[in-house]
Parts: structure tokens; C-alpha cells; sequence
């Protein structure tokens, strides 16, 4: 197309258990590359601010017995990311940086960590936007858990965070792109990684087509 901008931005996605610490870089992340001149967004799912959102949001903050089977709630959880798409690509293809804190490796690893088999949690995500980069915050349970301890919402127990781990790690090993941080660090420490990395993600897409084949 004549007036295709030659310049995209990158989809930069931040992956791990509750309490990793990805709100916290993310953040971070948004302001260096502002002051890298570099524009960007910063999105988080679940987009508890929309109509599946607001479902989500209700079915995590309850600790009754849930009204969703758990494979409605992972369709919703799914059905929110989609929902974005059109916002993020128009975004990507305007030249900005979206930086997205959990995405479609989130939906499977909670999802799996209660036992649903993991080709078939992948199966709503297939040919979502495909991220230019997925970091993983690496932490171990125990240490995440001290963070201020775990919420009282749904999935925040250590148990099963420490399944959702496991589930995340079955996902990075399918997934040659996933890079690995240790999170367990001066925040500093971990966002100078993180910069870096993510510049020259930014830098080496910059004239790539968008994917749209997540897991295709
Ligand atoms: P979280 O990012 O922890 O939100 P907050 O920072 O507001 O606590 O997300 C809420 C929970 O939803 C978290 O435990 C992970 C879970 N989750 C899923 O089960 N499936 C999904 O697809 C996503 C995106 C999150
Ligand atoms: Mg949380």
C-alpha cells in the first residue's frame, strides 16, 4: 500500500506468575522509551474496563465456588484479547510500541495449571497478533509470594501459582522467541536487560510485516 507507514512498532509482551514484578517494569519500560523518543502504549490483560472484562473481573475477585466452568472463563479471558486486536495493530502500524502486560501465555499456563490439556487452551489465541518479542519474568514462588504476599483473588495461592510456572515453563519450550530475565533482582538491574533487549527488538522489526499467526 502507497501509504503504508515504513516504520511499525513492535509488540513487546511481559509474561510470568502473579508478583513477578511486570507492572512494576512495565511502567518503567513505557518511560525510557519516552525518553528514547520512542512512542509506545502500555496494555494489560485482562482488559478489566470492557464488557468481558468486567465478567473476568468479578469471576477473580470471588472466592466462592465459580458460576463459570473453566472452560467458559478461559474462552472470555480469549474473547478479551481479540476484542483489542483492531487498537493494537492500528497502533503497531502507526509506528507505536505496544507494550502488553500478560497476553495469550497467560491464558494457557492458568488455564493448563487446572489440568485442561494444553492444545486446547491454545486453540482460541491461534492467529492473535504475534508479539516481536515475549519477555518472561523468572522468579521463584516463594520469593513472589513475600512481594507484598498474594491478594485475596482467585489463582493467588501458592500451589498453584507454582503449577502456572510450571505451565509457563512447557510454553518456553516451544517457543525459541521467549526471552528469559531473572526477576529476582534490584528493578534497575532487571530494566537495564530489559531496555536493551527491547530496543533492539524495536530496531530489527521496524520494517517487518505484523504477525498474525500466534501459534499457526
Ligand atoms: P493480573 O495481571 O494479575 O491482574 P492484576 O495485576 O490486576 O492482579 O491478572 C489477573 C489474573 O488473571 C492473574 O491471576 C492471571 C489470570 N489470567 C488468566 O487466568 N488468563 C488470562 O488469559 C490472563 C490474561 C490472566
Ligand atoms: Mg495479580
Amino acid at each position: 500500500l502507497a501509504n503504508m507507514p515504513r516504520r511499525r512498532g513492535a509488540l513487546i509482551v511481559f509474561e510470568g506468575v502473579d508478583r513477578s514484578g511486570k507492572s512494576t517494569q512495565t511502567a518503567l519500560l513505557t518511560q525510557n522509551l519516552s525518553s528514547h523518543q520512542i512512542p509506545s502504549i502500555l496494555r494489560r490483560f485482562p482488559d478489566r474496563t470492557s464488557t468481558t472484562g468486567a465478567l473476568i473481573s468479578s469471576y477473580l475477585s470471588s472466592t466462592s465456588e465459580p458460576e463459570l466452568s473453566d472452560e467458559a472463563i478461559h474462552l472470555l479471558f480469549s474473547a478479551n484479547r481479540w476484542e483489542a486486536v483492531k487498537e493494537l495493530e492500528d497502533a503497531l502500524l502507526n509506528g507505536t510500541t505496544v507494550i502488553v502486560d500478560r497476553y495469550a501465555y497467560s491464558g494457557v499456563a492458568y488455564t493448563a495449571a487446572k489440568g485442561l490439556d494444553l492444545n486446547w487452551c491454545k486453540g482460541p489465541d491461534k492467529g492473535l497478533l504475534t508479539p516481536d518479542l515475549v519477555i518472561y519474568m523468572e522468579i521463584p514462588i516463594e520469593v513472589a509470594a513475600t512481594r507484598g504476599g498474594f491478594g485475596g483473588e482467585r489463582y493467588e495461592k501458592i500451589e498453584f501459582q507454582e503449577k502456572v510456572r510450571g505451565c509457563f515453563k512447557q510454553l518456553k519450550e516451544q517457543d525459541p522467541t521467549w526471552r528469559v530475565i531473572d526477576a529476582d533482582r534490584p528493578v534497575e538491574e532487571i530494566q537495564k536487560d530489559i531496555v536493551g533487549t527491547v530496543l533492539e527488538v524495536i530496531e530489527r522489526v521496524k520494517e517487518m510485516p505484523i504477525g498474525h499467526d500466534l501459534w499457526s
